[in-house]
């Protein structure tokens, strides 16, 4: 019997996002419904109802979420009604051109539910990186549902299902980052904090973190930044360059998303060094750089989509190590919030009041 719950939608472009009535599908063969505990609001859920994203209005929107799984289709082996789980958007296929070369992090085919859910009236819904969280209950495929220790809150877990997985990932994963490196971060929202987080975690040796809001440079620094630079007032890449003896960092780290922010951690990097853009871009952005330099300073200039993570992999590590106080993962809840006050959230992210606000059910 489908189920009706309540879930967030984006109507269309630039909309107001609402509270509807949501039609859950039982789970079909290789599904699952997840009673959602608890969901984050992601930047990206802003790109969405923005229709930066694309024009498949309404969404359902949330993506970063962790809940307990309710029911499960055929088929279903790797979890069971009653697990703890975290949701992701990389459930990898295992028979892709990237799995079969043992680089399931790449997998170009990553799996999503086959059924739709719809508003009452049939409407069909696109769930927001095939997750859709703002609800009580979503369907997701089972491979989408990560099992970690339930001893962790579900506000916290849930947060590595996107934006914090994308920043730890994007420094450990894509970034390569490793003990004694120096690391610079542009932008230090909820996915620049978690690169900060997880340049500390890996042994970097000095760890900058750059952003135009002192606010966010203060919490940037109880992350594990050892340095701050505001670049509003003063220049990001001279002041890199100086906190590096004048070569720039081994990596730098934008999650931003923006050309400009991207020239600068182009330059900020000493030769031979990383970029690592975890920022989301828009459709419209251009970037002009001079050939010569990216030839000439070496080097690797490279994207993290999701960290480059493996959920299957990586969740359980992270919360053990957060569990085991080693990773403070609850510091990026801001505030806690009801389903009717996404819209809310929305403003106070733009503003730069959060980290995260997260949506607990
Ligand atoms: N690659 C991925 O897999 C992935 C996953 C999740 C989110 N993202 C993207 O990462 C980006 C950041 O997400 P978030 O949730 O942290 O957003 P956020 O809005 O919380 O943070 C953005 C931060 O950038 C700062 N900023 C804005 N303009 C700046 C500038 N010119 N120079 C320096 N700092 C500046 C803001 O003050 C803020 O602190 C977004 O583009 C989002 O879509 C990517
Ligand atoms: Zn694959
Ligand atoms: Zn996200």
């Amino acid at each position: 019997m489908a189920q009706e719950v309540r879930g967030v939608i984006a109507p269309g472009k630039n909309e107001p996002v609402r509270v509807e009535t949501i039609v859950v599908p039982d789970p079909g063969p290789g599904e699952a419904v997840v009673r959602v505990q608890a969901c984050g609001v992601c930047h990206t859920d802003l790109h969405y109802k923005q229709g930066g994203i694309n024009d498949d209005f309404p969404f359902l929107l949330g993506h970063e979420a962790a809940g307990v799984v309710e029911s499960v289709g055929d088929g279903v082996t790797d979890v069971a009604p009653g697990d703890f789980v975290i949701l992701n958007w990389r459930a990898v296929c295992g028979k892709c051109r990237a799995c079969l070369r043992g680089r399931p992090w790449y997998c170009f085919d990553t799996h999503n539910a086959k059924q739709r859910m719809t508003l009452t009236d049939g409407t069909e819904l696109s769930p927001a990186l095939g997750i859709g969280a703002f609800a009580e209950k979503t369907l997701v495929a089972a491979g989408q549902c990560t099992k970690v220790d339930p001893a962790v809150s579900p506000a916290v877990a849930g947060l590595l299902g996107c934006g914090v997985m994308a920043g730890i990932g994007a420094a450990i994963n894509t970034g390569g980052v490793g003990r004694g490196d120096s690391v610079a971060v542009i932008g230090c929202g909820g996915v620049g904090d978690a690169a900060i987080a997880g340049a500390y975690l890996a042994g970097a040796a000095k760890v900058i973190a750059v952003d135009i809001d002192d606010r966010k440079l203060e919490t940037a620094r109880t992350m594990g930044a050892t340095h701050t630079v505001n670049s509003r007032s003063s220049d990001p890449v001279e002041a890199i360059r100086e906190l590096t003896g004048g070569f720039g960092a081994d990596v730098v780290i934008e999650a931003v998303g923006r050309p400009e922010t991207y020239r600068q951690a182009f330059y900020a990097r000493d030769l031979a060094g990383t970029v690592v853009l975890v920022g989301v871009p828009t459709p419209e952005m251009k970037l002009e750089l001079p050939l010569l330099d990216v030839f000439g300073r070496g080097g690797s200039l490279k994207s993290s989509w999701y960290g480059d993570c493996l959920p299957s992999r990586d969740f359980p590590l992270l919360i053990d190590l957060h569990l085991q106080g080693r990773l403070p993962l609850d510091k990026f809840v801001t505030e806690t919030i009801q389903l009717d006050e996404v819209e809310k959230a929305f403003e106070r992210m733009h503003q730069g009041d959060v980290l995260r606000s997260v949506v607990v059910l």
